[in-house]
């Protein structure tokens, strides 16, 4: 069963060095006042350079108790440029950076799967879905890996900075990041749901796996032809039901692990989580408030 998490009420990040994302509007804003009112320090990023730049000014000018630094730097997540100067800016003004995170993201632009697609329609391409994916998915790696340098500088005490002191990266995924949202799938797409899975083979004897066969081998442990791994993706086809799946396939096995997650949820989320889970999904429908709302376009 999941076990809830209670957030410290405690001053532990005080004096604190925070870098993050997508600072000029909600969540992100409200958390960069929560990390100044508590004494971090805190740069933050965003595209968005009025909020943003209003948003230091007013926190640096607030006669609020705390005199940590507070500081905007424009930053699109989607340029590796743009999240090094966020993390500079940090580490020139205070030496070191002890806590990223990434919180800038998109919503939906545009129903990636819209349903009234046609064979016309269908040839121009998603160039504003696909903002989504750079700015959730390459923003996030880009700024991820960056993170995961600066967050070990500098060298303390012959020590590295993370082993001497805490440091964290904290990813601000979505409830879409453990089950599948409307209009991201087509499983269940009407009228018109395709049966869509995914296919996980382990380690399977082809040139990709070449270096570690000997070893793999000798440890005794299960590996798949390229054939198993064949059968099942026409398997799945052949079919005609599977649908949401995900076949994990070890020693030419293969097993819906998709199946499992989804019959135990309300055992490892609480029946409670689970039953809102799927009423909030039915309130969502299609997924055409994405678009419909404009202030989440861009
Ligand atoms: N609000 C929700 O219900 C919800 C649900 C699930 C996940 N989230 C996630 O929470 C995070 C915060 O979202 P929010 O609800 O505060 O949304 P928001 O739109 O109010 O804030 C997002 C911020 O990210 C910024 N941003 C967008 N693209 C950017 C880019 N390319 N570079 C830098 N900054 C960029 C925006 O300008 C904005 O300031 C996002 O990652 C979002 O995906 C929100």
């Amino acid at each position: 069963m999941t076990t809830q998490f209670h957030a410290p009420t405690n001053d532990a990040l005080k004096g604190k060095v925070v870098v993050l994302t997508g600072g000029a509007l909600g969540v992100g804003a409200t958390l960069v006042r929560l990390l100044h009112s508590i004494g971090a320090h805190v740069f933050f990023g965003d595209v968005l350079d009025e909020p943003g730049q209003a948003l230091e000014r007013e926190l640096s000018s607030s006669s609020s108790s705390s005199d940590a630094t507070v500081k905007f730097v424009h930053c699109d997540v989607t340029s590796y440029q743009d999240n090094l100067a966020l993390f500079d800016a940090a580490l020139e003004a205070c030496g070191r950076v002890d806590h990223a995170i990434a919180n800038a993201g998109l919503g939906e632009q545009g129903n990636f799967f819209d349903p009234a697609l046609t064979l016309d329609s269908v040839k121009e391409s998603p160039d504003k879905s696909m903002k989504v994916v750079d700015v959730n998915l390459k923003g996030e790696l880009y700024f991820a890996r960056i993170a995961s340098v600066y967050l070990r500088q500098p060298d303390l005490n012959g020590k590295s900075s993370t082993a001497a002191a805490d440091k964290s990266l904290t990813l601000v995924s979505s409830v879409a990041g453990f089950r599948e949202d409307p209009g991201l799938t087509l499983i269940h797409s009407q009228p018109h749901a395709i049966r869509t899975n995914a296919i996980c083979p382990w380690m399977t004897r082809t040139r990709l796996v070449a270096g570690i066969e000997d070893t793999w081998h000798a440890a005794g442990l299960p590996s798949n032809t390229p054939e198993d791994v064949a059968k099942v993706i026409a398997g799945v086809l052949a079919d005609g039901k599977v649908n949401g799946g995900a076949m994990y396939i070890e020693g030419g096995r293969a097993w819906n692990v998709e199946e499992g997650l989804l019959k135990t949820r309300p055992e490892w989320l609480g029946e409670k989580r689970e039953a809102d889970l799927d009423k909030g999904t039915e309130l969502m429908g299609g997924g055409e408030h994405w678009t419909a709302n404009k202030s989440s376009q861009v």
